[in-house]
């Protein structure tokens, strides 16, 4: 449950390296957060974290594939097993993959549109589910700009953020009145491990930036938050131009 403050006793991150999730979770660490369950594929660098979370709240590490697809339910009812109700899941699982390559090779494709939207959305009705039935619980959905218009560069992680926030704007209004809530995190460019080969776009944030923004979202309540602000403005125009247009400004 959360406290008197608001915060959540137990965070849950699928995709426990990620350099975003992480940064959230800090933020609820040091607001008086007290379990902290870190799911994903690499364990040594799972446990790394875990340990630099260790004295300040009790961290477990858990085996998670988004692309599992036989697993998804049963990996949100091990989480369940070892800490109890989820009172706050965050989704930060993603893979931006490299575009021309991909565009080449669609089994390459597939397996990056497959983590980024098919699998994450595939837990995450495992995890409303279980929320569901506890009556309570709040889920924070890593987004992107990308996908509120895809642009040609790269359409493939752009159309699988733009699945994932439909996916995560319905999954919050079919949820109304059950108690569970969804925040939808709608980043510009970060600079985290994920972008690290790339120079910065314009209104390029930091993980800390976007941490600061998601805990201020959730204490307000809102549904949906852009970091930085300005990028909400920038997409609404970006979002009604003409395609000849946008195709020139966005290539
Ligand atoms: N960085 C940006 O500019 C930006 C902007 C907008 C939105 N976002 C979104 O923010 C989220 C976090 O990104 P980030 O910047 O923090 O990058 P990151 O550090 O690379 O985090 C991505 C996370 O996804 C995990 N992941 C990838 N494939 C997975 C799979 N099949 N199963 C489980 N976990 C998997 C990675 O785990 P491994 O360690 O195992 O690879 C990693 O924990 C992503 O959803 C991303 O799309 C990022």
């Amino acid at each position: 449950m959360n406290d008197a403050l608001g915060v959540p006793a137990t965070v849950v991150l699928l995709g426990g390296t990620s350099d975003i999730g992480r940064a959230i979770c800090g933020q609820l660490v040091a607001a008086g957060a007290q379990t902290l369950v870190l799911a994903g594929r690499d364990g040594a660098a799972l446990d790394a974290a875990a340990e630099r979370f260790g004295s300040t709240a009790k961290t477990h590490v858990v085996a998670y594939d988004a692309r599992d697809d036989g697993r998804h339910t049963a990996v949100v009812d091990e989480i369940v097993g070892r800490v109890g109700d989820l009172d706050l899941v965050i989704c930060a699982v993603g893979v931006l993959g490299d575009q021309q390559r991909m565009a080449a090779d669609p089994q390459a494709a597939a397996q990056v549109m497959h983590a980024s939207y098919v699998g994450p959305a595939a837990t995450l009705l495992a995890v409303a589910e279980r929320m569901r039935r506890q009556g309570h619980g709040r889920i924070v959905v890593l987004s992107s700009v990308a996908g509120e218009r895809v642009r040609a560069a790269n359409f493939i992680y752009g159309s699988a953020k733009a699945g994932l926030d439909g996916f995560a704007l319905g999954l919050g209004d079919a949820l109304v009145g059950t108690g569970v809530e969804v925040l939808v995190v709608r980043p510009g460019f970060v600079r985290s491990r994920m972008t690290a080969h790339l120079d910065d776009a314009p209104f390029a944030t930091t993980p800390e930036q976007v941490a600061v923004a998601t805990v201020r979202a959730l204490e307000r309540g809102d549904d949906v938050v852009w970091v930085p602000g300005i990028v909400r403005w920038v997409m609404a125009a970006l979002r009604h131009l003409p395609r000849s247009l946008f195709r020139c400004l966005a290539a």
